[in-house]
């Protein structure tokens, strides 16, 4: 059986080791700073199997010893950012953390791949891949597949049919300039230029670009249902090695005219991680906003390689 290291023990987290045993997907090691939280929440998901019927082990640590021979390591430890905190306080907190993290994680487990949660996602993934040094197709971010399955969400609703029928993806950042692409968007293939006014197809893309915010705004605490579903199905598609095409944060390096840079892109993820960057023909609008975002990451890594003594 695979064994998935899951660090940060908090709502994303927790949710994401659930979803992992709770499909049978793999055993978990779920590891925070915080001592008893990983072991009691362990605890609490391993009393959920004989109700849902999985002999997954889920072990809660603050040792990274037991992170041993981990075949994915996903990483959603950090914090949110604080009243009166600057963004890049946030971005420094956070990176030192995830530094830490993976310096720490890449000693027991060499040959796992990464897949980083922590926000600002696109710039932690990065740094992820500088201080792991692993090669990039080993290092993905999860943002594209929530963001993705946030515009899906909405679809639904507008259109009424299931969600089940529904295709749509978001390429860019995850953050305001993030690209859904709406004229691939289809339910069962009709696209939803068909079965939608524009007007409401515009709505829904402010409403996808503001999907994290949405949920702040009611709970004061961002959303972990979905970004541990998202993150679950990632690891998935690498262990089962099933090839799903997702949009996910990778390193371009040419693709998409982008170089240099941490985006979210469609790409075949299976047994090696990212295993393709599937290059479509976009429209010259679509080329346009997802340089925009691709250009606000590259000026966060700007920022990350200013604050940060290089691993
Ligand atoms: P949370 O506060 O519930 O959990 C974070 C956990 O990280 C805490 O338990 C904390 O003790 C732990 N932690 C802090 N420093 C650590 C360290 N050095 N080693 C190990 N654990 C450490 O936060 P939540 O809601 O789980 O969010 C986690 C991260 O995921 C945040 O950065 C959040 O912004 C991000 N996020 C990203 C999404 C995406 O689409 N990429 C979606 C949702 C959240
Ligand atoms: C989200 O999109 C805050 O990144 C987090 O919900």
């Amino acid at each position: 059986m695979s064994k998935v290291t899951v660090v940060g023990a908090g709502n994303v987290g927790a949710t994401c080791a659930q979803y992992v045993a709770e499909k049978n997907i793999a055993d978990v090691v779920l590891i925070d700073v915080v001592e008893g939280l990983p072991q009691g929440k362990s605890l609490d998901l391993m009393q959920a199997a004989p109700i849902n019927y999985h002999d997954r082990k889920i072990t809660g640590t603050n040792d990274y010893a037991a992170t041993k021979d981990s075949d994915v390591i996903v990483i959603t430890a950090g914090i949110a950012r604080k009243p009166g905190m600057s963004r890049d306080d946030l971005l420094k907190t956070n990176a030192n953390i995830v530094q830490s993290v993976v310096e720490q994680t890449i000693k027991h487990s060499p040959n796992a791949i990464y897949i980083c949660v922590t926000n600002p996602l696109d710039v932690m993934t990065y740094l992820t891949w500088k201080t792991s040094k692993l090669p990039k197709n080993r290092v993905l971010g999860m943002a594209g597949v929530l963001d993705s399955a946030r515009f899906q969400t909405f679809i639904g609703m507008e259109t009424g049919c299931s969600v089940e029928d529904i295709r749509a993806m978001v390429l860019g950042g995850h953050g305001d300039l993030m690209v859904p692409l709406t004229r691939m968007a289809t339910v069962n293939g009709i696209p939803i230029s068909e079965l939608l006014p524009q007007a409401k197809i515009d709505e829904m893309v402010v409403r996808t670009q503001n999907g994290g915010i949405e949920i702040v705004n009611f709970m004061k605490t961002s959303a972990f249902y979905a970004p541990g579903a998202s993150a679950a199905q990632m690891v998935e598609s690498v262990l089962f090695d099933k090839k799903r095409l997702l949009p996910c944060c990778v390193l371009a390096e040419g693709e998409y005219g982008l170089k240099d840079v941490y985006v979210g892109l469609p790409c075949i993820v299976g047994k090696n991680g990212v295993e393709k960057i599937v290059e479509l023909k976009l429209e010259k609008e679509e080329s346009a906003a997802l340089k925009k975002s691709a250009d606000a990451i590259r000026e966060n890594i700007d920022v990350l390689n200013k604050l940060m003594v290089p691993a």
